[in-house]
């Protein structure tokens, strides 16, 4: 078929994700007509559940079965993408402390082959490489002098390499210089996003906060524990943060060198006691008592991303509240406890 000029192809990594999920509904939404989307995935963290089976039978969307630390693998995706999403990674706090090695090396070699593979593959096209708030993490700990609400543009650290913690942060750090430096020297579009805590459906269990939350809030665990109680975070709901990576990756204002890097995030902070407060009243649920315990080591006490850069690029603001994003997201835990096999 002879390719015209507006269709878009999109490859998205991670796409059987969370983000990765969302991501691929809200393009299929935006870009109805002449949209190829190529989803990729092994399936180690991602699912094959009813809601990605619904998504898979739109004629718009292949999905691609394979591990991107395998360089075979990149001869089944073809060429000439016009945005590449790459989201694969160990993601989840609990891999971070249970085999460090393996976020180590999974995250930092798919994403080699990726910008080796995207390079000779997709010079036209603009890559966007999903980064972490957890790689300045180390910067608010350790110095405890960053500017909060955080801009993009502060000292990255790794302040304890002995600290399991930061197995993953280490990967997102590394991996926003190799993507800066492949984007200048092989003179690609890119563009660095830092989603902070992004929230919703779907989200994996085990490992982040408001799944866990859910799932205790549903299976009435009593004493109730919470974690860093005292913590501060903000949570954006799933379908604005994929909006706001859209987008960032649509505009031509992202297009230039040196690639820009950008907070994607809400900015209610809230005390991870406080958000245990919220999905009590949401779901209408209390513990008779709470079990405070401290936070794991490494978690930092305060996080607020300052998202101006963001909004000044694409006016983009956030349309779920906090509370109905909750109840949307506990909803949908409350119908998907886990199977256990
Ligand atoms: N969810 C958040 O709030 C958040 C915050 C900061 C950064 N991020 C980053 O955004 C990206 C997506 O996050 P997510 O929450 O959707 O995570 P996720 O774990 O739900 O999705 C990642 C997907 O990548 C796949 N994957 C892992 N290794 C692979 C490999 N070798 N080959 C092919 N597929 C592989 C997994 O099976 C999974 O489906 C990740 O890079 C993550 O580090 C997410």
């Amino acid at each position: 078929m002879k390719k015209d000029n507006k269709m878009k192809k999109i490859l998205i990594t991670g796409g059987a994700g969370f983000i990765g999920f969302f991501l691929a509904k809200e393009l299929l939404k935006s870009d109805p007509k002449d949209l190829e989307l190529v989803l990729v995935d092994n399936f180690k963290r991602g699912r094959k559940d009813e809601d990605f089976d619904l998504l898979l039978k739109d004629k718009r969307v292949t999905l691609i079965n394979a591990d991107l630390t395998d360089p075979e693998s990149y001869k089944q995706f073809g060429n000439g993408y016009t945005h590449v999403y790459h989201l694969a990674a160990m993601n989840g706090t609990k891999l971070f402390y249970e085999m460090p090695h393996e976020v180590l090396r999974i995250n930092t070699l798919s994403l080699i082959y990726m910008l080796e593979w995207f390079r000779k593959e997709n010079a036209d096209g603009k890559f966007c490489f999903t980064s972490s708030n957890e790689a300045y993490a180390g910067g608010l700990n350790s110095f405890g002098v960053l500017p909060i609400p955080t801009p993009e543009k502060v000292p990255l650290v790794i302040d304890d390499p002995y600290n399991s913690r930061w197995s993953y942060a280490s990967t997102k750090l590394v991996g926003e210089l190799f993507v800066i430096h492949y984007a200048k020297a092989y003179n690609f579009k890119a563009l660095l996003v830092r989603p902070h805590n992004f929230y919703g459906p779907r989200a994996g269990y085990g490992g982040h906060v408001i799944p866990d939350f859910c799932e205790r809030i549903r299976d009435q665990v009593d004493p109730f524990p919470i974690y860093g109680a005292d913590d501060t975070r903000t949570f954006c709901f799933i379908t604005d943060a994929v909006r706001a990576m859209i987008m960032l990756m649509d505009s031509p204002k992202t297009d230039a060198q040196p690639i820009e890097t950008v907070h994607i995030g809400d900015t209610e902070e809230i005390t991870i006691k406080q958000l245990a407060d919220k999905l009590f009243v949401t779901t209408g649920w209390k513990p008779k008592s709470l079990d405070i315990k401290n936070g794991p080591e490494g978690s930092v006490k305060r996080r607020l991303a300052d998202i101006s850069k963001l909004q000044a690029l694409t006016g983009w603001k956030p349309e779920v509240s906090l509370e109905e994003g909750l109840r949307t997201t506990y909803e949908w835990y409350k119908a998907h406890p886990l199977k256990k096999s």
